[in-house]
């Protein structure tokens, strides 16, 4: 099978030399790709700028803005039986992005920056791109996780989503710990805390029981599916 997988940050240039971005590591998003790799499986590791070892076995293509993994993940997608979204994509972009290094003003105390949405590329998977396989998301929350998991799963058209309390110091961005909540329609259950690579093989494994069940029924699907 084939698995594409995004991952990482995404940086939003301001001028030549600055830009906006977040504490993604990618470390969760590269242990998936390189447990889908040793099972037997393609890989397609889409990903934001990281400091990480590409895994072996995976085809990687690096990418730096939001747009740009997007069109990357408009390319590829169509190939792909699963597609998991661990990116941490930046929601907004600067809306200018200035030619020449950006020069303090005398005098100016304060500055705005005004920013602009980006396109939502899990969003955009189902209704957008066409994808009809396993679509997996993933929700970094700081309060609300099955909640917000849901209303996640339901607006972006997931099939699983992997839930993350991103508010604590031990767990979730930068770490080599999570702890992750799975979402599906009719079942929520929590994977418990465990090293990212751990979690790689248990996120791997749950998308594929998730696919051998066969569950890509019409709503209300039968009680034996997910
Ligand atoms: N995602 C994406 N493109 C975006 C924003 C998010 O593909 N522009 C994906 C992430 O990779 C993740 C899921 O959507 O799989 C949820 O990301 P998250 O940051 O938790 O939520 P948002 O949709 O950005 O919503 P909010 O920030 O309001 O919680």
């Amino acid at each position: 099978m084939t698995f594409l997988i995004t991952a990482g940050p995404t940086r939003e240039p301001l001028d030549p030399v600055r830009y906006l971005t977040n504490r993604s590591s990618g470390k969760m998003g590269y242990a998936i790709a390189e447990a889908a790799a040793l099972s037997g499986n393609r890989v397609i590791l889409i990903s934001g700028p990281t400091q990480l070892e590409i895994p072996d076995g995976v085809d990687f293509i690096p990418v730096e803005t939001a747009q740009e993994m997007f069109d990357v993940v408009l390319k590829w997608i169509d190939i792909a039986d699963v597609a998991i979204f661990t990116a941490a994509v930046a929601d907004y972009r600067p809306a200018n992005l200035a030619e020449q290094k950006i020069k303090k003003q005398e005098g100016q105390n304060r500055m705005t920056l005004e920013l602009v949405k980006n396109v939502d590329i899990l969003g955009s998977a189902r209704a957008l791109m066409g994808f009809s396989g396993l679509l997996v998301g993933f929700a970094a929350e700081t309060e609300n996780l099955e909640q917000y998991a849901k209303s996640k799963l339901k607006k972006k058209g997931c099939d699983i989503v992997f839930a993350n309390d991103v508010s604590g110091a031990d767990t979730g961005f930068d770490v080599d710990q999570n702890a992750l909540l799975m979402v599906t329609k009719n079942q929520t259950k929590d994977l418990g805390r465990h090293s990212k690579k751990e979690l790689g093989k248990m996120v791997v494994q749950a998308t594929l029981e998730h696919l051998g069940k066969g569950c890509r029924f019409e709503e209300p699907c039968p009680p034996e599916c997910c």
